[in-house]
């Protein structure tokens, strides 16, 4: 079998091998002793990662079927979305397409939302029900301060939804669901959760819980209140992706014993690393002081060839990302999430130094 490369990319990130292995146990049907056990052993260790003592579900979906939960059970008419880089504007995208009025406050790419510009988007807007926010920008680089939003947003429009996209972040920065008084966090598995792609998850405030009751046209599949329904006897609606929730078990055993501090910590000793390397030899394309714990996005101010970095970087059983969208071939990222550790980082950009001096 050909060896798989070292993936510095901001997701599918790398998946401990007895992590991958718990997927091929033998399975079980989801209406048993043993589906259920798993469930009520996987839902405290769920709302210990999203810091919760709230609802938490998982999905058989990416994370982008969980924007659309959020939308569609917690708008009945009115949001508005934040947007500061590609992840930002599809969740809008989403709100549109489920037939939203989705007014959107949109900053530049590589800078921070600011608490004050979201207080004074909803001043204009004063009928928005929610608002959306990616707490990390994955296609820039930028961590929005997610706390202050929500704090500011709390307090000028308590009524106000507060939706996060932690996709790139959860797990491996600092997210505080209850503390920060967030209504809907949702994330994906294939990031600093580092399973295999395929399952979502969230964490859902006991007032959305509230307010899904009053929202029409729920959709099925990702129907909130079904959900908890289920739920509240150890179950899912329909059938779960059973194997990827065997790796979730014993990933999230391994998570809660390396501790979310402690792994929030080698997240932000890695991104300092490699964001002093950046500034040294190029620079970076987010902000300072809202730069990603879980990613760094380089501006390529050296016009380098970023695939041919990549087809060396690949020999040696590495592999980085270019930039995204429309900043392809003007930044390149370095994903330091999940599993990666210090030392892989350290390797890496080794070898990227040992390919620039040969330029
Ligand atoms: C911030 C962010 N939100 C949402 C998504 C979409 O998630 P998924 O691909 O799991 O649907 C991504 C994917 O990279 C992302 O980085």
């Amino acid at each position: 079998m050909e060896e798989a490369p070292m993936l510095f990319i901001p997701g599918p990130t790398y998946v401990p091998e007895e992590v991958a292995r718990a997927q091929a146990r033998p399975m079980i049907g989801h209406r048993s002793r043993e589906f259920t056990a798993l469930f009520e052993r996987l839902i405290p260790r769920l709302q210990a990662i999203f810091r919760t003592r709230g609802r938490v579900f998982f999905v058989a979906a990416s994370g982008t079927g969980l924007w659309e939960a959020a939308i569609r059970n917690l708008v009945r008419r009115k949001v508005l979305c934040l947007i500061n880089g590609a992840f930002g504007e599809r969740w809008h995208q989403v709100a549109l397409a489920n037939g939203k009025e989705a007014v959107a406050l949109s900053v530049a790419w590589g800078q921070a939302i600011r608490p004050e510009q979201v207080v004074e988007a909803l001043s204009a807007h004063p009928d928005a029900e929610a608002i959306t926010v990616v707490h990390n920008e994955t296609s820039t680089g930028v961590m929005n301060p997610l706390a202050e939003i929500a704090t500011a947003v709390r307090q000028a429009f308590p009524d106000v939804l507060i939706l996060v996209d932690a996709v790139s972040s959860l797990g491996g920065a600092p997210l505080e669901t209850d503390a920060w008084g967030l209504d809907f966090v949702l994330t994906s598995s294939q990031k600093c959760l580092a399973l295999p792609p395929g399952l979502a998850f969230c964490a859902v405030s006991e007032r959305a819980m509230e307010k899904a009751k009053e929202v029409p046209h729920r959709g099925y599949y990702f129907d909130l209140l079904t959900m908890a329904r289920y739920a509240d006897r150890g179950e899912t609606p329909a059938t779960p992706a059973i194997s990827l929730l065997f790796a979730a078990d014993r990933q999230f055993d391994h998570i809660l014993k390396e501790g979310l501090e402690a792994r929030w910590e080698r997240h932000r000793r890695m991104a300092e690393r490699v964001q002093a390397w950046a500034s040294e030899r190029f620079a970076l394309f987010a902000e300072d002081g809202h730069r990603s714990w879980t990613l760094t996005c380089v501006s390529n101010t050296r016009g380098i060839d970023i695939s041919a970095l990549n087809e060396f970087l690949r020999r040696r059983g590495k592999v980085i990302s270019s930039g995204y969208g429309p900043l392809k071939g003007k930044t390149f990222r370095i994903a330091h999430m999940g599993e990666i550790q210090l030392h892989h980082i350290e390797a890496l950009l080794t070898d990227i130094d040992e390919w620039l001096a040969a330029k």
